[in-house]
């Protein structure tokens, strides 16, 4: 739909008036009418508001993408205000409570939810991509012993391109499927690898006889055993885990996966770089900062103490954990979070952080500075706690979110070489720099 001007009246025959905005240009006293779809107005009709022929334009501004959308989208939807997550239409807590992370993973991929026959092959084709080339392992044996698994995981899931050159062929619907197949049954692979690395431990095998979740368990923990026993509770718990974690729409990962695939790079590459923006302290790295937190604060009644001191610091220091730029209300992954908290502390003994956590949410839900600024417990908040209860060191808890965020960061990536619409990602700047100048030989600086 081309923008038209009031010197121009030109509204065509599917838009009524209803559906412009009308925007006043008061340098020149021309008003323009932009078409509103969705409640949005196109930026680049923006650029037929000039105050001369040879203007560039009018731009819009908007640093950190607090509003503006860069895509359609019909996979994840987000009402943050009213603390609502829904997967293809799927509201998350019915995803949680009844299906598995498998399912969901083809449902945020196909659009649907796969009828029997689809699931069986759709899980078979995981099953059977789990196995990573013996190089990759060698390429890991290279890491320092304390090698953060967050870094491992960025540049050996960026080596897999290496193993794989068709996946160059973004273009082609079979090549991305197969890709796609390998990234989700790998992930765990690799991360698996990446903790037995941390602990100098032997490297464990994909068992095909287990479920996703309960091989990812295998992989992790198996010891000397013949064979290891999967807690089926725990097996569940990241079931549910995955889930909760596999899509977020247009968070900062998923825009690096959707941003770095636009240049039609293939999708271990792209992959890799979800993953380097999932690892940092305010995203994915989160939950890892949140048990830090907790252990920092020590004691239930230091939790006062921490809470004047996050008060007072300006902005300097976080409640980890809280806040999220959707959510201005409860984060509805943190709620099932929570339920789930009890029946995994029943197996694994109760984490003792758990109190500090639960009086610092009580504390803060009541606070004035929190209630003002929205800010809510989000899915960071408890999952940690859970983790260090199953044993997961810290550094661990990235990885773990990275491989149920894999699924979603592929439906979006899908969905971004589908759209006609997209391009190349190419943000504008407003520059603020020197006007040309001659350059000084440094004799004379
Ligand atoms: N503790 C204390 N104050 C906070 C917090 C917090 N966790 N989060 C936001 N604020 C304050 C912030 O200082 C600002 O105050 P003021 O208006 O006085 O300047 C106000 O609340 C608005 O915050 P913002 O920084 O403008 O919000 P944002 O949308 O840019 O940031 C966020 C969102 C998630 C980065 C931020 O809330 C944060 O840093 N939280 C802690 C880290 C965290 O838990 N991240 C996980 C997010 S959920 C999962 C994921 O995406 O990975």
């Amino acid at each position: 739909m081309s923008p038209v001007t009031l010197d121009e009246p030109r509204v065509q025959s599917s838009t009524t008036r209803k559906d412009l905005l009308t925007v006043t240009d008061h340098r020149t006293g021309k008003s323009y009418e932009l078409p509103l779809t969705h409640g949005t107005i196109r930026a680049m009709d923006l650029r037929q508001i000039k105050v001369s022929a040879d203007d560039f334009g009018v731009m819009s501004y908007d640093p950190a993408f607090m509003n503006t959308a860069s895509c359609t989208s019909r996979i994840t939807y987000i009402d943050g205000d009213r603390g609502i997550l829904r997967y293809r239409g799927y509201p998350i807590e019915q995803l949680a409570e009844t299906s598995n992370y498998l399912e969901t993973a083809f449902l945020l991929l196909n659009g649907e939810l796969p009828t029997k026959p689809q699931y069986e092959q759709w899980a078979w084709n995981i099953t059977h991509h789990t196995m990573v080339h013996e190089n990759v392992k060698d390429l890991m044996m290279g890491f320092r012993y304390d090698a953060h698994p967050m870094g491992m995981l960025v540049s050996t899931l960026g080596a897999l391109s290496t193993f794989y050159p068709e996946a160059k062929d973004v273009h082609d619907p079979l090549v991305r499927e197969k890709q796609i197949q390998r990234l989700i049954a790998k992930i765990p692979t690799l991360a698996a690898f990446a903790y037995r690395h941390s602990k100098g431990m032997p490297y464990v095998y994909p068992d095909n006889d287990l479920s996703f979740c309960g091989n990812f368990l295998n992989m992790m923990f198996k010891a000397t055993e013949l064979r290891y026993q999967v807690n089926p509770v725990l097996e569940r718990a990241f079931e549910v885990l995955f889930i909760l974690h596999a899509d977020h729409e247009q968070n900062c990962s998923t825009s690096a996966m959707r941003g770095v695939g636009s240049s039609g790079v293939d999708p271990y590459t792209a992959a890799a770089a979800a993953i380097g923006a999932l690892y940092g302290p305010l995203h994915g790295g989160a939950n890892e900062q949140v048990l830090r937190m907790l252990a920092q604060i020590g004691s239930k009644d230091k939790v006062p103490a921490f809470v004047k001191e996050v008060k007072e610091s300006g902005g300097e220091v976080k409640l980890m954990g809280f806040g999220h730029r959707v959510y201005k209300n409860y984060d509805p992954r943190a709620k099932v979070i929570k339920q789930m908290a009890d029946r995994v502390f029943e197996v694994t003994g109760r984490n003792p952080l758990l109190d500090i956590a639960l009086e610092l949410e009580r504390i803060a839900l009541s606070d004035d500075y929190f209630v003002k600024r929205k800010l809510y417990p989000n899915v960071d908040f408890y999952s940690g706690l859970i983790y260090q209860a199953m044993a997961f060191p810290v550094d661990m808890f990235p990885v773990l979110f990275a491989i149920g965020r894999m699924s979603g960061w592929l439906a979006q990536w899908q969905e971004m070489i589908e759209d006609k619409e997209q391009k190349i990602a190419r943000p504008r700047q407003v520059y603020l720099g020197s006007e040309a100048r001659d350059f000084v030989p440094m004799i004379k600086r």
